[in-house]
């Protein structure tokens, strides 16, 4: 895991570029796996949503866009300050605000949100274990913490298949792209160093969370994993 800064500054450097690439390189696949997050989130009119490591922004605006008053926070100050500008092309009125912060430690009472999530990013935070411990602290007793990551590919063909994308063909495409093609060597790097999903699922219960499960999705190239603070905490 490379140290705070560095990644911090990779992620300013691609931000320009990462929105793009995203719905390239996923083939437009991501915007399903963030959809299938808000449907496990349930009723989320009224709702108290903290949206960690939120980068441009998509996935706090997908929780919005339900209704729910959502912070997005991120970080890097340079991929943050693109999802005001996201909002507003998509009518400026969504309950959404987001802030540079750092997601082991947010700005926000405890028991104060009704969501914890995170798309994509506790891969990178420093440690995963205190990410987990702030997203349930800020969360109210049952609470829903929603986590969607990339676990490492399968050892069968798809997984092969998708080993051969990720580490040859995306890096490749993705540096040309960014002019970065250290960002893009780091990203397969850092998928095959994250835990399997089961291992995920039990790190999540050492935190304390409860009800927790996980779902892989599009032949296990992501994965959705949920959790509760329980109630009687
Ligand atoms: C791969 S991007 C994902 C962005 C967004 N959630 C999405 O789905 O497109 C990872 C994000 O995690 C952020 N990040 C990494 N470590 C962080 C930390 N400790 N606190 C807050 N944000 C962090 C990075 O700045 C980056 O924007």
């Amino acid at each position: 895991m490379p140290e705070p800064t560095e990644v911090r500054s990779m992620f300013a450097r691609i931000a320009g570029t990462y929105d793009g690439l995203n719905k390239t390189l996923s083939m437009g696949i991501d915007r399903r796996w963030r959809e299938a997050t808000i449907r496990k989130a349930g009723s989320l009119k009224g709702a108290r949503v903290v949206d960690l490591c939120c980068g441009t922004g998509d996935l706090s605006l997908l929780f919005a866009q339900q209704g729910a008053q959502v912070i997005g926070a991120d970080f890097t100050h340079e991929m943050v300050c693109l999802a005001p500008a996201k909002r507003a092309a998509q009518g400026g009125d969504l309950p959404a605000m987001f802030v540079q912060g750092d997601a082991q430690s947010l700005p926000l009472p405890d028991g104060s949100m009704d969501v914890a999530s995170v798309a994509f990013g506790i891969r990178n935070v420093e440690s995963t274990e205190r990410c987990l411990a702030e997203m349930l602290r800020v969360l109210k007793p049952g609470g829903q913490a929603l986590i969607l990551e990339f676990p490492p590919p399968s050892r069968g063909p798809a997984g092969q298949a998708f080993r051969l994308y990720f580490n040859q063909i995306l890096p490749r495409i993705g540096g040309w792209v960014s002019g970065d093609p250290e960002a893009y060597r780091y990203l397969p790097r850092s998928v095959l160093a994250w835990p399997k999903p089961d291992v995920f699922a039990e790190k999540m219960r050492d935190a304390g969370f409860e009800g927790v499960g996980y779902k892989s999705m599009s032949a296990g190239i992501a994965c959705l994993h949920w959790g509760s603070k329980p109630e009687a905490s």
